[in-house]
């Protein structure tokens, strides 16, 4: 039987989508990005949507399950939903005209997955902001105020359990019943075993209701898609795959990656459960201390008020808090007095401090702290400086309140000395580092005050305590010494990981882990759960770690500590923060500690964890043929990230934490490298050609046992837009036998105004959806460019009915435009050479950009423009691109573009103009008989943008008198696809916006000629 397109292949609501991800950027408490650092994680509103709708059919193909539409009516439909939060859009709020979105199956599961508010559309009417929250609607489904809310992630549960079980030929309302029935059976069953009393003490009783949850969760799995992702990284896809209640597995080949994973994926949703402790049990557990500590609503009493029990809602939060805070305390007690309070018994928050450089000019040789400027807080309300006293070749610093013009002494990394003026130039301040580590001298001592953080020059005591001898070892592993695009500090000498630390920082962090691995011994049993609690404490000590360094930033403006990575890199650095992990502001130890537990608490609701493996993907053993349903995955792209450098930095403490309980994962010196799917060319003797077919090789491996392994949709997040990543991605899909079938530019960059349409440039990153190809042989050039030419108009008029503008529309059209090409094995030209991808995409190009124009009546020059602007927006482009363009289905030669100013010339490059520029090049456009539309459009808008109201309705009584004319289509067309922000997307909407009225007043406005006149002037 014919499969159904999945809603992925001809839907998305992208904007919708983009909105919420933008969103998810700023949410902190409970995101998975706060358990763990990991680079380029997804945001989980475009993981949650592309798993949804990779897993249901359209409903309104001819071949979905009458089931599934059932389902759709019953669950999204009005009756069972007050309000009707599901109803597709009055008028679709991101495009120019009024257009209301039709009320079918595949329209309400968009509006499922994600839909403005109707406070969001107000405001963007009203050009007002809307706070982030309240972006979407309450009942969308990506939503994160939703992630935990049992009713609207059901809806997505049960849908695609009805899309999963189709065949068995149930009625949808049949189908759901049985999913509310093994559903049900896995609560009852949490519910027996989470209110036994004292379950952590193993018995046949507890085994057996233990047992029971399992095989309840496994049958409900069992009629659930398996989905995989092959390159999990920090868990968002997995995450969100196990949410909507599949049988989610991940990989990643790197064991610091693996550790997050566990953390994330894995031990909240089993662990992070109910436990009830008799009273005897709590005490010999935690001790009388702990239990004098029970809040009153965890305690259970009988009958004659004999309080009896304890009730801990999450005994995976509980633990891991009360293990942490143990062995804070104890380390606390070790090495506490290498950060003394002051005198008033205050702790700092944090020390100020600067690497020393010393003046070259021999003469001189100033010890000079290498700063790039003074202030400690740069605020509006608040200033606060460091004031150098320079005496001779001796420099001390008073604290001072107030603005300072001083310029920094560091330049570009050349150091000018104050005392001499001599410039140490970077060469030579390298090679001093390189001889030996430079010194450190401490500046300031930030703590605490009544009125948020305050200033202090620091005592001897704390100015020495750096040099006082702690008991500290550097082991050796190595950072990348060549790789000069990530990690550049050991160009500076720092060549050791453990070089990244002070000895103070180093003797804290060291003796954290002696601590935690004195628990090993003593305080916790070695099984499964006690492993877990010890690699939260892993986890924990990694958050301590990044703000404890020699090169992270104190932020001047926000006051706070940045970690080393806030580029996906590690720059050098030359004064830094460092914390105090035993005070209780942020960047102390209790403060991360919060974060780990927020997140637990967080994702402990989930009842399905994902299957995490440590292992490069690509093994066709890992699966059976066909046994996954569905991968959805976010590969590395190129050498944007070196996960497996940046990540050592975490391997190399995980090896002293972590490295007995996880002996396979860290049995490697350093992470696994050689197999890692990127094109760092550090890795591949600098050699970028090498580098780059290492990562197309690997990722078409990848993807060729993914293809093997997997019965349906393959859905691939691809970070760039570019030509080359398009290059790269299509021939992968299509060399692993898979052909694209539908691809989505999804904006995590959105910007101020949300749907300020038309960001006319790529956006930055594509979603692209495949099938396992069904290859017809060889495919005819010919035949082929007409067919792709007729499937992108098909869809050129779909896509535009729902929407889509733009960029946007352009990329969902490639995704149709190669899988006409992906069917075959290989297309030949007439003279027998094949058609590479690259040829291909430029006929998707192509053809997109004449389907765009064919519904557009108008003359040719701005037909061009409305294209091109799509295509390029204002951004300069090559020569080229232009004369293949113009060639397109238009009868205009390239220099025309130039005579016209439609193009504005930039060397070897060009620009479209802008209505100011064009005006400027030739200030009659759009006076002349044989106007270009174009023209007329960009005249009206400068008249607009005046101030002479009586000219502009002059102008469109003469040329847009009537509501039907072509000036106001072009004006639309321009609206929509303008970039956000820019001058012209402002006065084209000004003009559209007042078209009624400049056409009611146009009809009664007095002519007067020496008016005309003034106009350009
Ligand atoms: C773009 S990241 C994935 C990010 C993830 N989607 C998230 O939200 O955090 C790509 C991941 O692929 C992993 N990787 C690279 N080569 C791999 C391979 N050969 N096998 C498995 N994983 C690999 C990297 O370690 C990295 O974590």
């Amino acid at each position: 039987m014919t499969q159904a397109k999945k809603l992925i292949e001809v839907a998305m609501p992208i904007k919708e989508i983009s909105a919420e991800s933008v969103r998810d950027k700023s949410i902190r408490h409970g995101h998975i990005s706060t358990l763990h650092l990991w680079w380029a994680r997804r945001p989980l509103p475009v993981c949650r949507a592309v798993v949804f709708a990779s897993l249901v059919p359209d409903p309104l193909d001819p071949n979905c399950p009458t089931a599934f539409k059932e389902a759709v009516q019953l669950l999204l439909g009005r009756a069972n939903n007050p309000g009707d939060p599901y109803k597709p859009y009055d008028d679709i709020p991101y495009t120019a005209v009024i257009d209301p979105m039709e009320d079918n199956g595949r329209n309400r599961l968009m509006m499922y997955i994600g839909k403005f508010s109707d406070t969001f559309i107000k405001n963007e009417h009203l050009g007002k902001k809307t706070s982030a929250k309240e972006n979407l609607s309450f009942a969308s489904l990506i939503k994160w105020d939703n992630k935990n809310d049992e009713r609207i992630i059901g809806i997505a549960r049960k849908l695609i359990w009805v899309a999963h079980n189709s065949a068995s030929g149930k009625s949808a309302k049949g189908m759901i019943a049985d999913f509310d029935s093994h559903y049900e059976a896995i609560k009852d069953a949490e519910q027996d075993l989470y209110s036994t009393p004292d379950r952590h003490i193993s018995s046949d009783a507890i085994i057996a209701k233990e047992n029971k949850l399992n095989e309840a969760i496994e049958a409900f799995l069992n009629k659930m898609p398996k989905v995989f992702d092959p390159f999990a990284g920090g868990g968002a896809i997995p995450l969100e795959a196990a949410r909507l209640g599949c049988r989610s597995y991940g990989n990643d080949i790197n064991p610091v990656a693996h550790i997050i994973q566990k953390g994330s994926l894995e031990f909240p949703q089993k662990y992070g459960k109910p436990i009830t402790y008799s009273i005897k049990e709590f005490a010999k557990q935690y001790g009388e201390e702990e239990l004098n500590k029970v809040p009153v609503d965890w305690k259970v009493f009988t009958g004659n008020s004999q309080w009896t029990s304890v009730n801990v809602p999450n005994r995976l939060a509980f633990d891991v808090e009360f293990y942490a805070k143990k062995l804070l305390k104890e380390t606390e007690k070790e090495i506490g007095n290498l950060y003394p309070v002051d005198s008033k018994g205050n702790k700092p928050i944090a020390y100020y401090w600067s690497k020393i450089g010393v003046c070259s000019n021999p003469s001189c040789k100033a010890e000079v702290p290498m700063l790039r400027g003074f202030y400690l807080c740069n605020k509006s309300n608040k200033k606060i400086f460091l004031k150098p006293i320079i005496n001779g070749t001796k420099i001390e610093f008073e604290i001072e309140s107030g603005s300072t013009n001083e310029p920094g002494w560091m330049e570009r990394a050349n150091l000018k000395c104050p005392c001499c003026g001599n410039i140490t130039e970077a060469k030579l301040l390298k090679n001093q580092f390189k001889k030996e580590l430079p010194k450190q001298k401490l500046l300031a001592v930030i703590y605490d005050g009544r009125d948020g953080k305050e200033y202090r020059k620091p005592t001897p005591n704390e100015s020495k305590i750096i040099e006082r001898e702690v008991n500290v070892e550097r082991s050796d592993e190595l950072m990348p010494q060549g790789d000069s695009q990530n990690i550049k500090i050991p160009l500076w000498g720092y060549k050791r990981w453990m070089d990244m630390f002070s000895d103070r920082q180093l003797n804290c962090i060291q003796t954290f882990i002696y601590k935690l691995n004195d628990f090993k011994k003593e305080v916790l049993v070695k099984d499964e759960y006690s492993k877990c609690i010890l690699t939260y404490l892993a986890i924990w000590i990694d958050r301590i770690i990044p703000v404890n360094t020699s090169f992270g930033r104190w932020n001047v403006p926000g006051e706070k500590i940045e970690t080393p990575f806030s580029r996906q890199a590690i720059p050098m650095v030359f004064d830094y923060p460092e914390s105090n992990p035993f005070c209780e502001s942020t960047g102390s130890a209790i403060n991360q500690l919060d974060w780990l537990i927020r997140y637990i608490n967080s994702e402990s609701v989930v009842e399905f964890y994902s299957i995490c493996n440590n292992a490069s993907s690509g093994d066709k053993s890992q699966f059976k043929e066909k046994y996954l349903t569905s991968v959805i995955t976010d590969p590395p792209y190129y050498d944007a990230i070196a996960y497996a450098d940046l990540s050592d930095f975490f391997y190399v403490w995980h090896k002293q934490s972590l490295g007995d309980i996880y002996p396979l994962n860290y049995a490697t010196p350093q992470t696994p490298k050689s197999e890692e799917c990127t094109a760092i060319k550090y890795h591949h003797q600098n050699n970028l050609n090498n580098a780059k077919k290492h990562f197309e090789g690997k990722l078409l491996s990848i993807l060729d046992a993914i293809e093997h392994q997997t019965s349906d949709i393959v859905s691939i997040m691809f970070a760039h837009q570019s030509t080359e990543a398009w290059t790269t991605l299509c021939n992968s899909i299509l060399g692993a036998r898979m052909n694209i079938t539908g691809s989505w530019a999804i904006d995590t960059e959105m910007g101020a105004r949300m749907l300020a349409m038309g960001n006319a440039a790529l956006s930055s990153s594509v979603t692209v959806s495949c099938r396992p190809a069904q290859r017809k042989g060889f495919g005819d050039y010919r035949e082929v460019r007409k067919a792709i030419e007729k499937t992108v108009t098909i869809q050129v008029d779909e896509l535009y009915r729902l929407g889509f503008r733009g960029a946007d529309l352009l990329t969902a059209c490639f995704g149709q435009a190669v899988s006409e090409f992906g069917q075959y094995e290989k297309v030949e030209k007439a003279d027998g050479s094949e058609v590479t991808v690259a040829e291909l995409l430029e006929i998707a190009r192509e053809s997109a950009f004449n389907a765009l124009l064919k519904g557009f009546d108008g003359d040719d020059f701005t037909k061009f423009y409305i294209g091109w602007l799509q295509l390029y927006g204002f951004t300069e482009s090559e020569f080229d691109d232009a004369a293949k363009f113009s060639r397109v289905g238009l009868s205009i030669n390239v220099q025309e573009l130039f005579t016209e100013h439609i193009l504005i010339k930039n060397g070897n490059k060009q620009t479209l103009g802008g209505f100011q520029e064009r005006l400027k090049a030739n200030k009659n456009i759009g006076e002349r008989a044989n106007n270009l539309l174009i023209d007329q459009v960009h005249r009206a808008m400068a008249l607009y943008k005046g101030t002479n109201r009586n000219a502009l309705l002059q102008y469109i009584d003469k040329v847009a008198s009537s509501p039907e004319s072509s000036f106001w289509r072009v004006v639309t067309s321009l609206c929509e696809v303008l970039p956000a922000g820019s001058e012209d997307l402002i006065q084209a909407t000004g003009v559209l916006s007042n078209k009624d009225s400049l056409i009611r007043d146009s009809k009664t406005v007095i002519t007067t000629s020496s008016e005309q006149t003034r106009l350009f002037e």
